[in-house]
Parts: structure tokens; sequence; C-alpha cells
């Protein structure tokens, strides 16, 4: 991968990580790194490191035609695939820990998860030298961590944003809504509507983060599916002190759902 990068100087480079299983999400990553860069690298790699004792990294959908198929059609300049050996080879003890800003929610919920992703992610910075990465909003505290890592790196590299892609019901697209059950699917859209009501709260004049948390846990807990990991308005900057940005992670049988939307920013559409 560094030796087909090294050879694109007069270049502009992109690049977007994922998992595979892409879907709607992935692909709007992927044509907003193609609108704004010369090349475009999307890498495909199941980070064994990120994934818990217990959680899905065996069954984790790995379609991997279908992924190749959806990138020709992108026109990515390459597909960076690397084995887990090759990734991560006997003897590889480094971690990158990012400190604070991956504490909390996400962090506390799933421990070693944010060191597994800073991990792979300074990985990839290093084998593809992108001038810029591409992240979804889905996953809003995997972008603070980033963004603090590239800057704490000296990276040089601009981290960008791309807005959460979703299901015509709200639902986030997401590789993980395959695992639902037809009825867990249609539990799983409460989600977004709690936020969009909480939204609805907040252009109202509501603030109080315990009543806009109040409100998101009322309207998720109709579902008789939905058991509630954690509720919580907190800083988009820190993810601790409480702020506008509504973030939520649901369980619905074995299958965990995050979501999260700035109550401060309208509802899309
Ligand atoms: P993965 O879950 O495959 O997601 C890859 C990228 O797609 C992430 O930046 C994620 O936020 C974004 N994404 C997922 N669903 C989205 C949606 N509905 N709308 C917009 N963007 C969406 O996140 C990871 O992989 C891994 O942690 C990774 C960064 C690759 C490190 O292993």
């Amino acid at each position: 991968m560094r030796e087909q990068t090294s050879e694109w100087t007069e270049d502009t480079v992109g690049l977007v990580p994922t998992m595979g299983a892409l879907h709607a999400g992935h692909r709007s990553l992927v044509e907003r790194a193609r609108a704004g860069n010369t090349k475009v690298v999307v890498s495909i790699f199941v980070n064994p490191l990120q994934f818990g004792a217990g959680e899905d990294l065996a069954r984790y959908p790995r379609p991997i035609e279908e992924d190749l198929e959806m990138l020709r059609e992108l026109r990515v300049d390459a597909v960076y695939m690397p084995r887990v050996s090759d990734m991560y080879p006997e003897g590889a003890t480094t971690r990158v820990v990012v400190g604070a800003v991956a504490e909390p929610l996400e962090g506390a919920s799933r421990p070693g998860h944010f060191e597994g992703v800073a991990t792979v992610v300074t990985k990839l910075f290093w084998a593809v030298r992108p001038d810029r990465a591409y992240f979804g909003q889905k996953d809003a505290q995997q972008v603070a961590v980033v963004k603090r890592l590239a800057a704490d790196l000296d990276t040089g590299i601009e981290i960008v944003v791309c807005p959460t892609v979703r299901e015509p019901d709200g639902l986030a697209v997401s590789s993980r809504n395959v695992y639902l059950s037809p009825e867990e699917r249609r539990q799983a859209a409460s989600l977004s509507r709690a936020l969009r009501a909480a939204t609805s709260a907040y252009a109202g004049g509501e603030r109080d983060p315990a009543v806009l948390e109040a409100l998101i846990r009322n309207v998720i807990e109709g579902e008789p599916l939905a058991r509630i990991d954690y509720v919580k308005a907190v800083d988009p900057g820190n993810f601790t002190s409480p702020g506008s940005l509504a973030t939520v992670a649901v369980r619905f049988g074995g299958t965990r759902l995050i979501d999260n939307h700035d109550l401060a920013q309208p509802w899309p559409g």
C-alpha cells in the first residue's frame, strides 16, 4: 500500500477506512472522497483489536465480492485489505491510547474499543499517508477520538466528517442492522424518532440535558424489545460535560445500536 501511494506524488489522496459490509453510509463517504481528491483509497479490515470478548467479531458480515463490486462502481483507485497477520504480526504490542475523550460512553461500555480503533487508524494513516480521511458522524465519539489522535500525532491529515445516512424510517444505516429480526427492526426506528423529538424540544427552548435525556428515554422505552445502554446529552468537544450532542446506545436482543444528533442543529430533510 505504501509503495502504491508513494507513486502518487502529483495527487491528493483521500482515505475511507471501513470494516466492509459496505452500505449507503460507506458509499456517501467514498463519494465525498472521490469529489475532493484525485486518488481514493478504501480500506476493508475487520479489526479484531476493537472488538471486546463476547462481541460480534466472528459473525461480523464479510460480503467481500459485493463490497468490491460497489467500490469498482464508485471508481476507487485502490482497496487496501490487509490480513490480520499483516496488521498484527506476532510480537506487535504497540497501542495508541487517546485519553479523556475516549473514556466515557462507548469507551466505558466497550473497554479497549477506542484503543483498538485508534491503533488501527494510526496504522492505516501510515500505510496510506492520505491528505484527507473520511469518517461518519454516525460514530460521533469515534470522530472525536480520530480528530484528537490526528492532531496529537502531528499527522497533518484533514479529518472530514460526513452526515449520517438514514433509512426512510430514520434508522441510521449500519452493517449491524442485518442482525435485527423484523420486529426488532421496526422498533429500532425509535432511536431516531427519540432524537428527532428531542431536537424539536430543543428548538422549542428546552436546554436542560436531564429533561432532554428523559424525553429520549421515554420514546425508546415505549418499545418493548429495547434495552437502553445509555442516553446522554454531552458536549461534542469532550463527550463528558453536558451539552447539545444527544447520544444513545440501545440493545435489541443481541444487537447493539448507536445513534446521535446535535440537538442545536435542525433534523435533516
Ligand atoms: P465501519 O463501521 O465499517 O464504518 C466505516 C465508516 O463509515 C465510519 O467512519 C462510520 O462512521 C461510517 N458510517 C457507518 N454508518 C454510517 C452512516 N449510516 N452514515 C454515515 N457514515 C456511516 O467505523 C468503523 O468501520 C471502524 O471503527 C474503522 C474506523 C474502520 C476502524 O476500524
